[in-house]
């Protein structure tokens, strides 16, 4: 009831930035103090910036641009101060305490200023410039009849974590280039920094490897849609109408490249040692068994797993991370090394002599002896393995970094090592959103309403504060079984990345869920400008 007297509300009220008296900023800010007044956009109204902020200046005057129809000038200043009826964006006489990603917006009825110390701080102050505006500042054409005013503000902000994910699994569903571009807009609208894509898993191999073409001609095309679900679901089918699709390496750079300039890091994840039927369906000599394999998406775990026993497994999996390293300028390479079925070598002699020579007792160590051997590589190629909490098992490889779904965060911190927290009870959004199966999109099973990620807390309650510096931040994860489309994956995101977002950015003692739910709700006018597709407020996103 309460919450639909909110919405009644919320309704009432004509398109702004406001959710009450306060802007509606999402993720909140760490403080941010209102005042009488507002900062009138209009045509004449120039940007200013030093060398550092050109090119956020050039991505604000583009935003502003398309929305007002106004050619905002862009010009350089090395001044400090701000100018009468300009926006100044500069690192000048910016608080170092505020570190690479915190910022300063002032807003009075005079001048607006952003001021950071690092361009990837001016840019989130300009995200949150374009949140104080009303949400048709998002619309891709221009909008008569707005009144572009910023209200006056004075906001001094940094993220509370440094690490603010989202994975998208492209390898059971392929989402294109494009697509992920336009995932990323929204990514950077959130102030989240980090894409992992799960590029490699059973059901296809999603990356150009120039040395093994076979991967991408083979591993990344399969008979159909799988999963059960209706074939009219996806458009990702090639010229002979099997299902798949793969980045080229060009298109990688290009996606890189594009975050990049959103400050979002792309983590590429190259599942081993299991996961791994789509490598095998190319080169089935890598595994135990010799094979056949093919590309499936029946679901389920499969046995997909490269032979421990035999060099040429490293010999190859080195050569593709060679040419991923080169591709992604990131420090991180996920290794995956989640859900490694054992059974094939068990009965694989090579696998067993491998154990014998190494004095290794159970699988679990030849596993760890795997990722130890891997790490190796990836750490004198001078990056950081990541792998999922089952890394653990075995031994711990010595820098490795833990993404912990299923546990082990408090352990793996407390030797030492860096965590990313992303527990399935908070952070899986492959799950329902809400317990009426009969009004929501199939779904792989399980609970994940909104207000379950907006009360994530990532740091571990049992870790000894001593410690807590090694939990790196949260990310929500998204497995695409049931995910066929671009529409879909937005669906399952939105908002509950929303909720992530604020989780990992704002400070925790201003987590408020009443307030965020009507925050929420400008947002969605956002995502309506954007045309981001999104789980509309019935209570059932709201938390039931
Ligand atoms: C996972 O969800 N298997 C990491
Ligand atoms: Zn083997």
């Amino acid at each position: 009831m309460r919450y639909q007297t909110a919405m009644t509300l919320l309704s009432l009220m004509a398109a702004s930035a406001f959710a009450g008296n306060t802007p509606a900023l999402i993720p909140l800010p760490q403080k941010m103090e209102c005042s009488e007044g507002a900062f009138q956009l209009q045509p004449k109204t120039r940007i200013l910036t030093d060398a550092a902020a050109r090119d956020t200046g050039k991505y604000l005057a583009e935003r502003l641009g398309k929305a007002t129809g106004y050619s905002l000038k862009i010009s350089r200043s090395t001044k400090a101060q701000p100018a009468q009826g300009a926006i100044l964006l500069t690192t000048k006489d910016a608080k170092p305490e505020l570190g690479a990603e915190g910022y300063e917006l002032t807003v009075t009825a005079d001048s607006v200023v952003v001021r950071a110390v690092k361009p990837a701080g001016l840019f989130y102050g300009v995200q949150s410039l374009l949140q104080l505006l009303p949400p048709e500042v998002f619309a891709a054409q221009p909008v008569a009849g707005v009144d572009w005013k910023i209200p006056c503000v004075q906001i001094e902000d940094q993220p509370r974590f440094k690490w603010r994910g989202f994975m998208l699994d492209v390898a059971r569903h392929f989402f294109t280039k494009a697509e992920v571009k336009q995932l990323l807009d929204v990514l950077a609208l959130h102030k989240i920094n980090m894409l992992h894509m799960h590029l490699v898993d059973d059901q296809g191999w999603r990356i150009e490897i120039k040395k093994y073409p076979r991967l991408t001609q083979v591993g990344a095309w399969r008979e159909d849609a799988g999963f059960g679900l209706d074939p009219k679901l996806s458009t990702a089918y090639g010229p002979d109408g099997r299902y798949g699709g793969y980045y080229t390496q060009k298109d990688i750079r290009e996606i890189v490249a594009y975050a990049s300039g959103k400050h979002i890091t792309i983590v590429p994840e190259i599942e081993m040692p299991g996961h791994s039927c789509a490598a095998l369906s190319a080169y089935p000599e890598l595994s135990c068994t010799g094979g056949p394999y093919t590309p499936n998406a029946k679901g389920g775990i499969f046995a997909g797993v490269y032979c421990a026993g035999k060099d040429e497994t490293f010999v190859f999996l080195q050569n593709v991370l060679a040419e991923v390293r080169q591709l992604f300028p990131g420090q991180y390479i996920h290794i995956g090394g989640d859900e490694v079925p054992k059974d094939n070598w068990k009965k694989c002699p090579r696998c067993q002599a491998r154990m014998k020579q190494e004095r290794l007792k159970t699988e679990h160590e030849l596993q760890s002896y795997f990722i130890r051997r891997i790490e190796k590589y990836i750490n004198a190629q001078g990056r950081n393995l990541i792998g999922w909490s089952e890394i653990r098992e075995g031994g711990l490889a010595q820098n490795a970094v833990v993404m912990d779904w299923i546990g082990g965060a408090v352990e793996a911190a407390g030797a030492g090592h860096d965590v990313v927290m992303s527990p399935t009870k908070f952070c899986y959004l492959d799950y329902y959103q809400s317990t009426n199966h009969a009004t929501e999109p199939k779904a792989i099973g399980n609970y994940l309403p909104l207000s379950k990620v907006y009360s994530f807390e990532p740091l571990p309650e049992k870790l000894d504060p001593q410690y807590q510096s090694h939990i790196l931040g949260g990310q929500c994860n998204l497995w695409t079984e049931y995910v066929p489309n671009f529409k879909h994956l937005q669906f399952m995101a939105f908002p509950r990345l929303c909720a992530l977002a604020e989780v990992t950015w704002s400070p925790k003692a201003s987590r408020n869920w009443d307030d965020f739910t009507k925050r929420l709700q400008t947002q969605f006018q956002r995502f309506d400008q954007l045309g981001v597709n999104y789980r509309k407020g019935t209570p059932g996103c709201i938390g039931e």
